[in-house]
Protein backbone atom coordinates (compact mmCIF):
# COMPACT_ATOMS: atom_id res chain seq x y z
CA UNK A 1 0.00 0.00 0.00
CA UNK A 2 1.13 3.40 -0.95
CA UNK A 3 1.78 6.14 1.85
CA UNK A 4 -0.66 8.07 -0.31
CA UNK A 5 -3.13 5.33 -0.03
CA UNK A 6 -2.22 4.70 3.23
CA UNK A 7 -3.29 8.17 4.46
CA UNK A 8 -6.72 7.89 2.97
CA UNK A 9 -7.56 4.56 5.03
CA UNK A 10 -10.15 4.92 7.54
CA UNK A 11 -8.17 4.97 11.06
CA UNK A 12 -10.91 2.41 12.76
CA UNK A 13 -11.13 -0.81 10.72
CA UNK A 14 -14.88 -1.37 9.62
CA UNK A 15 -16.22 -4.04 11.86
CA UNK A 16 -17.59 -7.05 10.21
CA UNK A 17 -21.60 -7.34 10.85
CA UNK A 18 -22.13 -9.72 13.29
CA UNK A 19 -24.18 -12.70 12.83
CA UNK A 20 -27.38 -12.93 14.92
CA UNK A 21 -28.05 -15.65 17.54
CA UNK A 22 -31.66 -15.46 17.22
CA UNK A 23 -33.26 -14.61 14.12
CA UNK A 24 -37.23 -14.53 13.36
CA UNK A 25 -37.84 -13.87 9.64
CA UNK A 26 -41.55 -12.76 8.84
CA UNK A 27 -42.82 -15.24 11.20
CA UNK A 28 -46.78 -15.68 11.59
CA UNK A 29 -48.24 -17.90 14.01
CA UNK A 30 -51.61 -19.58 13.73
CA UNK A 31 -53.64 -20.93 16.96
CA UNK A 32 -56.54 -22.80 15.95
CA UNK A 33 -58.93 -23.10 19.07
CA UNK A 34 -62.80 -23.99 19.44
CA UNK A 35 -63.26 -20.86 18.86
CA UNK A 36 -61.68 -19.79 15.72
CA UNK A 37 -58.36 -19.01 14.50
CA UNK A 38 -56.03 -17.01 16.77
CA UNK A 39 -53.08 -15.07 14.84
CA UNK A 40 -50.64 -14.61 17.08
CA UNK A 41 -48.05 -13.32 15.85
CA UNK A 42 -47.73 -11.63 11.69
CA UNK A 43 -44.83 -9.56 10.53
CA UNK A 44 -42.71 -10.80 13.08
CA UNK A 45 -38.88 -10.24 12.27
CA UNK A 46 -35.92 -9.44 14.43
CA UNK A 47 -32.48 -10.29 14.69
CA UNK A 48 -30.92 -10.91 17.87
CA UNK A 49 -27.23 -10.37 18.80
CA UNK A 50 -24.99 -12.39 20.33
CA UNK A 51 -24.23 -11.46 23.88
CA UNK A 52 -26.82 -8.42 24.28
CA UNK A 53 -29.75 -8.04 26.77
CA UNK A 54 -32.52 -7.60 24.22
CA UNK A 55 -36.08 -6.54 26.20
CA UNK A 56 -39.00 -6.82 24.51
CA UNK A 57 -42.46 -5.01 25.67
CA UNK A 58 -46.10 -5.01 24.33
CA UNK A 59 -49.38 -5.41 25.57
CA UNK A 60 -50.86 -8.38 27.02
CA UNK A 61 -51.38 -11.32 24.79
CA UNK A 62 -49.71 -9.55 21.81
CA UNK A 63 -47.44 -13.21 21.54
CA UNK A 64 -44.48 -12.67 23.31
CA UNK A 65 -44.26 -15.72 25.37
CA UNK A 66 -45.24 -17.14 21.64
CA UNK A 67 -42.15 -15.80 19.94
CA UNK A 68 -40.42 -17.35 23.20
CA UNK A 69 -41.74 -21.03 22.90
CA UNK A 70 -40.60 -20.45 19.28
CA UNK A 71 -37.44 -20.03 20.13
CA UNK A 72 -37.06 -22.94 22.78
CA UNK A 73 -38.37 -24.83 20.44
CA UNK A 74 -41.85 -25.66 22.29
CA UNK A 75 -43.94 -24.38 18.89
CA UNK A 76 -43.26 -23.97 15.31
CA UNK A 77 -43.84 -21.05 13.50
CA UNK A 78 -47.15 -21.31 10.72
CA UNK A 79 -45.15 -19.60 8.54
CA UNK A 80 -41.54 -18.14 8.27
CA UNK A 81 -38.34 -18.76 9.84
CA UNK A 82 -36.76 -19.12 13.67
CA UNK A 83 -33.41 -19.41 13.46
CA UNK A 84 -30.71 -20.19 15.62
CA UNK A 85 -27.18 -19.32 15.08
CA UNK A 86 -28.70 -19.27 11.07
CA UNK A 87 -30.31 -23.09 11.04
CA UNK A 88 -34.01 -23.23 12.05
CA UNK A 89 -35.31 -24.66 14.91
CA UNK A 90 -36.52 -28.09 14.72
CA UNK A 91 -37.44 -29.42 18.65
CA UNK A 92 -36.60 -28.54 21.80
CA UNK A 93 -32.62 -26.02 21.70
CA UNK A 94 -31.19 -27.37 24.49
CA UNK A 95 -28.90 -24.25 24.16
CA UNK A 96 -32.34 -22.00 24.61
CA UNK A 97 -33.17 -22.30 27.91
CA UNK A 98 -36.66 -20.86 29.21
CA UNK A 99 -36.98 -19.05 32.77
CA UNK A 100 -40.70 -18.61 33.25
CA UNK A 101 -42.67 -16.23 35.59
CA UNK A 102 -43.50 -18.90 38.31
CA UNK A 103 -40.59 -20.79 39.43
CA UNK A 104 -41.70 -24.14 37.56
CA UNK A 105 -39.54 -25.75 40.12
CA UNK A 106 -40.26 -29.22 41.57
CA UNK A 107 -41.58 -29.22 44.73
CA UNK A 108 -40.84 -32.59 45.96
CA UNK A 109 -37.01 -31.91 45.11
CA UNK A 110 -34.59 -30.23 47.25
CA UNK A 111 -32.66 -26.92 45.65
CA UNK A 112 -29.62 -29.02 44.51
CA UNK A 113 -31.51 -31.48 42.85
CA UNK A 114 -33.52 -29.22 40.97
CA UNK A 115 -30.12 -27.67 39.56
CA UNK A 116 -29.10 -30.50 38.75
CA UNK A 117 -32.27 -32.16 37.46
CA UNK A 118 -30.96 -30.55 33.46
CA UNK A 119 -27.67 -32.16 33.18
CA UNK A 120 -28.83 -35.33 34.55
CA UNK A 121 -31.42 -35.41 31.75
CA UNK A 122 -28.41 -34.74 29.24
CA UNK A 123 -26.32 -37.51 31.20
CA UNK A 124 -23.66 -35.63 32.63
CA UNK A 125 -22.00 -37.67 35.52
CA UNK A 126 -23.00 -37.59 39.15
CA UNK A 127 -19.78 -35.96 39.87
CA UNK A 128 -19.71 -33.43 36.86
CA UNK A 129 -23.19 -32.59 38.33
CA UNK A 130 -22.65 -31.59 41.40
CA UNK A 131 -19.55 -29.09 40.19
CA UNK A 132 -21.82 -27.56 38.06
CA UNK A 133 -24.58 -27.21 40.76
CA UNK A 134 -22.03 -26.24 43.14
CA UNK A 135 -20.32 -23.21 40.57
CA UNK A 136 -24.06 -21.36 39.96
CA UNK A 137 -25.39 -21.84 43.50
CA UNK A 138 -22.36 -19.93 44.42
CA UNK A 139 -23.09 -17.69 41.37
CA UNK A 140 -26.77 -17.18 42.60
CA UNK A 141 -25.90 -16.69 46.34
CA UNK A 142 -27.72 -19.98 47.51
CA UNK A 143 -24.96 -22.22 48.98
CA UNK A 144 -25.93 -23.21 52.59
CA UNK A 145 -29.52 -23.79 50.75
CA UNK A 146 -29.40 -26.88 48.72
CA UNK A 147 -30.71 -28.85 50.85
CA UNK A 148 -34.16 -26.92 51.31
CA UNK A 149 -37.01 -27.76 49.65
CA UNK A 150 -38.81 -25.08 47.09
CA UNK A 151 -41.67 -24.78 49.86
CA UNK A 152 -39.33 -23.63 52.34
CA UNK A 153 -37.15 -20.44 50.59
CA UNK A 154 -38.70 -16.93 49.58
CA UNK A 155 -40.21 -15.94 46.72
CA UNK A 156 -36.35 -14.30 45.51
CA UNK A 157 -34.77 -17.23 46.44
CA UNK A 158 -36.74 -19.53 44.84
CA UNK A 159 -36.43 -17.43 41.15
CA UNK A 160 -32.79 -17.79 41.80
CA UNK A 161 -33.14 -21.28 41.98
CA UNK A 162 -34.86 -20.94 38.91
CA UNK A 163 -32.08 -18.72 37.76
CA UNK A 164 -29.54 -21.46 38.62
CA UNK A 165 -31.58 -24.44 37.12
CA UNK A 166 -31.81 -22.31 34.52
CA UNK A 167 -27.73 -22.06 33.86
CA UNK A 168 -26.50 -25.36 35.13
CA UNK A 169 -28.34 -26.36 31.20
CA UNK A 170 -25.21 -24.03 30.34
CA UNK A 171 -27.30 -22.62 27.70
CA UNK A 172 -26.05 -19.81 25.12
CA UNK A 173 -29.57 -17.83 24.85
CA UNK A 174 -31.43 -17.24 28.46
CA UNK A 175 -35.27 -16.61 27.18
CA UNK A 176 -37.07 -14.97 30.28
CA UNK A 177 -40.63 -14.80 29.78
CA UNK A 178 -41.00 -11.99 33.07
CA UNK A 179 -39.67 -13.88 35.78
CA UNK A 180 -39.36 -11.29 38.20
CA UNK A 181 -42.94 -10.26 37.97
CA UNK A 182 -44.01 -12.04 40.81
CA UNK A 183 -41.59 -10.89 43.21
CA UNK A 184 -41.93 -7.52 44.96
CA UNK A 185 -40.14 -4.11 44.17
CA UNK A 186 -37.16 -4.48 46.41
CA UNK A 187 -36.62 -8.11 45.66
CA UNK A 188 -37.14 -7.46 42.04
CA UNK A 189 -34.38 -4.96 41.84
CA UNK A 190 -32.10 -6.83 43.67
CA UNK A 191 -33.11 -9.97 41.09
CA UNK A 192 -32.47 -7.58 37.99
CA UNK A 193 -28.98 -6.59 39.21
CA UNK A 194 -28.08 -10.60 39.96
CA UNK A 195 -29.27 -11.08 36.61
CA UNK A 196 -26.70 -8.71 35.17
CA UNK A 197 -23.51 -9.92 36.95
CA UNK A 198 -24.58 -13.17 35.90
CA UNK A 199 -24.99 -12.32 32.40
CA UNK A 200 -21.67 -10.32 32.15
CA UNK A 201 -19.65 -13.19 34.17
CA UNK A 202 -21.01 -16.07 31.37
CA UNK A 203 -21.23 -13.76 28.41
CA UNK A 204 -25.11 -15.17 27.88
CA UNK A 205 -27.38 -13.45 24.92
CA UNK A 206 -30.60 -12.77 26.76
CA UNK A 207 -34.45 -12.04 25.60
CA UNK A 208 -36.55 -10.58 28.40
CA UNK A 209 -39.94 -10.14 28.36
CA UNK A 210 -41.40 -8.01 30.43
CA UNK A 211 -44.33 -5.46 31.45
CA UNK A 212 -41.93 -2.86 33.06
CA UNK A 213 -41.02 0.06 30.98
CA UNK A 214 -38.10 0.27 34.01
CA UNK A 215 -37.20 -2.61 34.04
CA UNK A 216 -36.91 -3.09 30.19
CA UNK A 217 -34.48 -0.23 30.93
CA UNK A 218 -32.49 -1.17 33.73
CA UNK A 219 -31.73 -4.43 32.34
CA UNK A 220 -31.44 -4.00 28.39
CA UNK A 221 -29.19 -3.17 25.71
CA UNK A 222 -31.70 -2.59 23.12
CA UNK A 223 -35.71 -2.96 23.96
CA UNK A 224 -38.14 -4.22 21.26
CA UNK A 225 -42.08 -2.69 21.23
CA UNK A 226 -44.34 -5.35 20.02
CA UNK A 227 -48.00 -4.30 18.25
CA UNK A 228 -50.88 -5.58 19.54
CA UNK A 229 -52.07 -8.93 18.11
CA UNK A 230 -51.15 -9.87 15.88
CA UNK A 231 -47.64 -9.16 17.27
CA UNK A 232 -44.49 -7.69 15.31
CA UNK A 233 -41.89 -5.62 16.04
CA UNK A 234 -42.83 -1.79 15.73
CA UNK A 235 -39.91 -0.43 17.14
CA UNK A 236 -36.30 -1.02 18.11
CA UNK A 237 -34.20 1.04 20.81
CA UNK A 238 -30.75 1.00 21.34
CA UNK A 239 -30.13 1.37 25.25
CA UNK A 240 -27.28 3.12 25.96
CA UNK A 241 -27.57 4.27 29.31
CA UNK A 242 -24.52 4.58 31.67
CA UNK A 243 -24.25 1.48 33.77
CA UNK A 244 -24.60 0.27 36.64
CA UNK A 245 -28.32 1.92 36.11
CA UNK A 246 -28.55 2.78 39.78
CA UNK A 247 -31.49 5.52 40.94
CA UNK A 248 -29.60 8.37 39.77
CA UNK A 249 -29.35 6.71 36.26
CA UNK A 250 -32.93 6.06 36.66
CA UNK A 251 -34.30 9.56 37.60
CA UNK A 252 -31.98 11.41 35.13
CA UNK A 253 -33.48 13.41 31.96
CA UNK A 254 -32.38 10.50 29.33
CA UNK A 255 -33.96 7.70 30.94
CA UNK A 256 -37.07 9.67 31.54
CA UNK A 257 -37.14 10.43 28.04
CA UNK A 258 -36.58 6.87 26.82
CA UNK A 259 -39.58 5.90 29.21
CA UNK A 260 -41.63 8.18 27.83
CA UNK A 261 -40.74 7.29 24.11
CA UNK A 262 -41.48 3.87 24.75
CA UNK A 263 -44.33 4.48 26.74
CA UNK A 264 -45.82 6.25 24.16
CA UNK A 265 -45.03 3.73 21.68
CA UNK A 266 -47.03 0.64 23.62
CA UNK A 267 -49.58 3.19 24.95
CA UNK A 268 -51.40 2.99 21.73
CA UNK A 269 -51.06 -1.04 21.38
CA UNK A 270 -52.37 -1.73 25.06
CA UNK A 271 -55.54 0.33 23.80
CA UNK A 272 -55.82 -1.59 20.47
CA UNK A 273 -55.50 -4.86 22.65
CA UNK A 274 -58.09 -3.46 24.75
CA UNK A 275 -60.87 -2.62 22.16
CA UNK A 276 -60.22 -5.73 20.39
CA UNK A 277 -60.78 -7.66 23.85
CA UNK A 278 -64.00 -5.57 24.11
CA UNK A 279 -65.16 -6.40 20.34
CA UNK A 280 -64.96 -2.62 19.56
N1 LIG B 1 -52.52 -22.53 23.11
C1 LIG B 1 -53.21 -21.50 22.65
N2 LIG B 1 -54.39 -21.69 21.99
C2 LIG B 1 -55.08 -20.65 21.50
N3 LIG B 1 -54.70 -19.36 21.60
C3 LIG B 1 -53.55 -19.11 22.23
C4 LIG B 1 -52.75 -20.16 22.79
N4 LIG B 1 -51.65 -19.62 23.36
C5 LIG B 1 -51.77 -18.29 23.16
N5 LIG B 1 -52.90 -17.99 22.50
C6 LIG B 1 -53.34 -16.66 22.07
O1 LIG B 1 -52.29 -16.07 21.32
C7 LIG B 1 -52.14 -14.72 21.66
C8 LIG B 1 -50.71 -14.48 22.11
O2 LIG B 1 -50.51 -15.17 23.33
P1 LIG B 1 -49.16 -15.00 24.19
O3 LIG B 1 -49.29 -15.87 25.37
O4 LIG B 1 -48.01 -15.20 23.29
O5 LIG B 1 -49.24 -13.45 24.60
P2 LIG B 1 -48.29 -12.60 25.56
O6 LIG B 1 -47.84 -11.42 24.78
O7 LIG B 1 -47.26 -13.49 26.15
O8 LIG B 1 -49.31 -12.12 26.68
P3 LIG B 1 -49.05 -11.82 28.24
O9 LIG B 1 -48.32 -10.51 28.28
O10 LIG B 1 -50.43 -11.68 28.81
O11 LIG B 1 -48.28 -12.96 28.82
C9 LIG B 1 -53.19 -14.41 22.72
O12 LIG B 1 -54.29 -13.82 22.11
C10 LIG B 1 -53.55 -15.76 23.28
O13 LIG B 1 -54.89 -15.80 23.69
MG1 LIG C 1 -46.82 -14.13 28.08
Amino acid sequence: MSPEQAATQPTVAPQPPVAPIVEARDVIHHFYGKHGTVTALENFSISVRPGEVLAIVGASGCGKTTFLNMVAGFLRPSAGKILFRGEPVRGIEPLCTMIFQQYALFPWKTVRKNVEFGPQMRGVSRKERTEIADLYLKMVGLVGFENSYPSQLSGGMRQRVALCRALANEPEVMLCDEPFAALDAMTRQVMQGELLRIVDESSKTVIFITHSIDEALIISDRVAVMSARPGRIKRIMQNDLPRPRHVEVQLSDEFLKMKREIWESVEEEVFASIRRQEGT
